[in-house]
């Protein structure tokens, strides 16, 4: 039988410098008996050289090689969609929800699209496949660590000849798994931290990790269904701005991670609440994106001061500033999604699976995905 080729394409939008599958990986794929392509220079940016690749046991290819090639595309973000052929399957974090002309045309391609953010990440199954949770969980991170190299005052309460530094003061909104690594990192700094979300059950996490639980009066809260967030009233939002902005504006540095399945993220930190701050301080807002992040004005890999000294970070897809700790755990969610979907060397696409039902979006020319309504 001929095995099942798997390709790792270069990705090609801006700033993007992780890769789909690490070196390490590809001897664990050719124990599943898979055959791995690799497109010259998809590793470079991440520090591993096509040499490494070679080494590993892949084959080295042009970009039309490998997608003339290849049965199972993976990649990090959406690869280019004209490139690839009928019959082919592409994995990655292709953002189909909210985007259903994207999903007919992968569809209308007969393209198989499976896609890391319809995982049902509460299955014990489905948590070393979980790459929104190791991306986020990095991003979290480098938002403490970027908030901290930004902000023009120590983290840490310090003692010296020349005087005493008053720790600085952060505050994290949003305690998913983004939030939470922020608030440790911070922790971990020295920051005094308090954190804030809307579903109660982030209190003990919160917590858990020495940080304070900023509880507010107007106190809307909002869990919805699979342990996300419901979104707000435009009433409850208004009063959570209201409160919001005057915790705000006691706080040195305040890092926003709050998002809702599905819809624009919250606004969290309006511009009243900017003005309320002090001159240095430091926002980074890590729901950026184009249609609008937590931050009023924030703009997705921007950073902009205010009038008042304010800086606030647009910082979307900061994983991607981490390539090499970033593309290892990708390359292990790929590795055990592959795992799941293949079987004796070949793709067994089961949508009574409840995983695969989570991030099978289109296949064998229909949008199968529930999230779409049958609509193909
Ligand atoms: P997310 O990225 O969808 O949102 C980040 C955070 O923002 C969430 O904690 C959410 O409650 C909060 N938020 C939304 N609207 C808000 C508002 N208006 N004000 C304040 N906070 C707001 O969340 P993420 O990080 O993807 O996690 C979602 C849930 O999934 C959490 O309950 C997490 O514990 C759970 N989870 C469970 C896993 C497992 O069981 N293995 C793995 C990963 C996540």
């Amino acid at each position: 039988m001929v095995a099942l080729r798997v390709g790792v394409g270069r990705e090609t939008a801006a700033g993007e410098r992780r890769v789909a599958l690490v070196p390490d990986a590809v001897g664990r794929l050719r124990e599943m008996g898979l055959d791995v392509l690799i497109e010259s220079g998809a590793g470079t940016a991440a520090w591993h050289p096509d040499s490494a690749y070679g080494e590993a046991g892949a084959e080295v290819v042009s970009t039309a090689e490998l997608y003339e090639r290849a049965d199972i595309i993976v990649t990090v973000r959406r690869p280019d969609t004209a490139a690839l052929r009928a019959g082919q399957t592409v994995i990655g974090m292709l953002r189909p929800f909210g985007d259903p002309d994207y999903v007919r045309e992968l569809a209308a391609r007969n393209v198989t699209a499976i896609a890391f953010e319809g995982l049902p990440r509460t299955i014990s199954a489905a948590q070393t496949m979980d790459a929104m949770t190791s991306q986020d969980n990095i991003a979290g991170y480098k938002a403490a660590v970027l908030a901290a190299a930004t902000y023009g005052r120590f983290f840490p309460l310090l003692v010296t000849a020349a005087g005493t530094a008053r720790p600085a003061q952060v505050l994290v909104l949003g305690a998913g798994v983004a939030g939470l690594q922020a608030i440790g990192t911070a922790r971990r700094l020295g920051a005094v931290v308090t954190g804030y979300d809307i579903r109660p059950e982030a209190e003990g996490d919160i917590t858990s990790l020495g940080a304070q639980f900023l509880r507010l009066g107007s106190g809307p809260q909002g869990s919805g269904t699979g342990g996300y967030a419901r979104a707000l009233t435009p009433e409850e939002q208004r009063a959570q701005q209201e409160e919001l902005a005057r915790h705000i504006a006691r706080h040195d540095v305040v890092i926003t991670t709050a998002r809702v399945p599905g819809r624009r993220p919250p606004l969290l930190v309006t511009e009243a609440a900017l003005k309320g701050m002090r001159a240095g301080s430091v926002v980074v807002d890590l729901a950026a994106s184009d249609l609008g992040g937590n931050v009023e004005g924030s703009r997705p890999g921007e950073t902009i001061v205010t009038d008042d000294g304010v800086t606030v970070i647009g910082a979307a897809d900061l994983a991607a500033t981490m390539p090499s700790a970033a593309s290892t755990a990708y390359s292990s969610n790929v590795r055990a999604l592959l795992g799941h979907l293949i079987r004796d060397g070949a793709l067994a696409i089961d949508l009574n699976d409840p995983i695969q039902a989570g991030v099978v979006i289109t296949h064998a020319g229909e949008v199968v995905h529930p999230a779409f309504g049958g609509d193909s």
